[in-house]
C-alpha cells in the first residue's frame, strides 16, 4: 500500500516511484519509522523517517494529489516532530528536490532551514540532474 501512495503521489517523478521491495528494505534498517494517515479508515499520505540517537532523518513523505492543500502534512510533520521532541531527538534533516516548491513552502512553514545543498543529487529524467537542498529543524528540548 505504501508504494501505491507513494507512485500516485509522485505522479510526475519517475525516479521517486519505489516498489513494495524498496518499502520492505527501509523497515529492516535500524531505526525506521512511519506513520500514516488515515481518513474514514481510508489512506491519506504518509511520512518515513529514521531515528537514531538524538538525530532524525526524514526519508520520505507524501500526501495523494487529492488530499492536497486541506493541511494534512502540516499535521503530519507537526506530529512527528511532537513525538521526536518527547523522545529528546535534537536535530532532524531531510533532503528536497530544490525545485519541489509545494515541499519546500510546506518545510519553511515548520521552521526547517536550508543548511546545504547537493549539486545534481537526484536524477530526473535521463541526463537531467537536480540539487537537492539540505534542511534542518533544531528541536528546543
Ligand atoms: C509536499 C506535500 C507533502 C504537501 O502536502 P499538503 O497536505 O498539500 O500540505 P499542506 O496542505 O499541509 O500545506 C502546507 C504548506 O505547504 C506549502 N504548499 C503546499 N502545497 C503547495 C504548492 N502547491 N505550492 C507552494 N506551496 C505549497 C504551503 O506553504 C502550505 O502552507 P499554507 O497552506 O499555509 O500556504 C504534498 O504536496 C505531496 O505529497 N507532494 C508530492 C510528494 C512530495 O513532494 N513529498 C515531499 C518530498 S521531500
Amino acid at each position: 500500500m505504501l508504494a501505491q501512495i507513494h507512485n500516485l503521489s509522485f505522479e510526475d517523478d519517475e525516479a521517486q516511484k519505489w516498489d513494495a521491495e524498496t518499502f520492505e528494505e527501509l523497515f529492516k534498517i535500524k531505526g525506521t519509522e512511519g506513520y500514516l494517515l488515515e481518513k474514514d479508515a481510508q489512506p491519506l499520505g504518509f511520512i518515513l523517517f529514521r531515528h537514531l540517537y538524538d538525530e532524525a532523518e526524514i526519508i520520505t513523505f507524501c500526501i495523494l494529489p487529492r488530499w492536497c492543500n486541506n493541511g494534512y502534512a502540516t499535521f503530519l510533520l507537526k506530529t512527528i516532530i511532537k513525538s521526536l521532541e518527547q523522545k529528546a531527538v535534537k536535530r532532524v534533516f531531510l533532503e528536497v528536490r530544490e525545485n519541489n516548491n509545494a515541499a519546500i513552502g510546506l518545510y519553511h512553514k515548520c521552521s526547517f532551514k536550508q543548511i546545504g545543498r547537493r549539486e545534481g543529487y537526484y536524477n530526473s529524467s535521463p541526463g537531467n540532474k537536480i540539487d537537492a537542498l539540505v534542511m534542518q529543524l533544531e528541536l528546543s528540548n
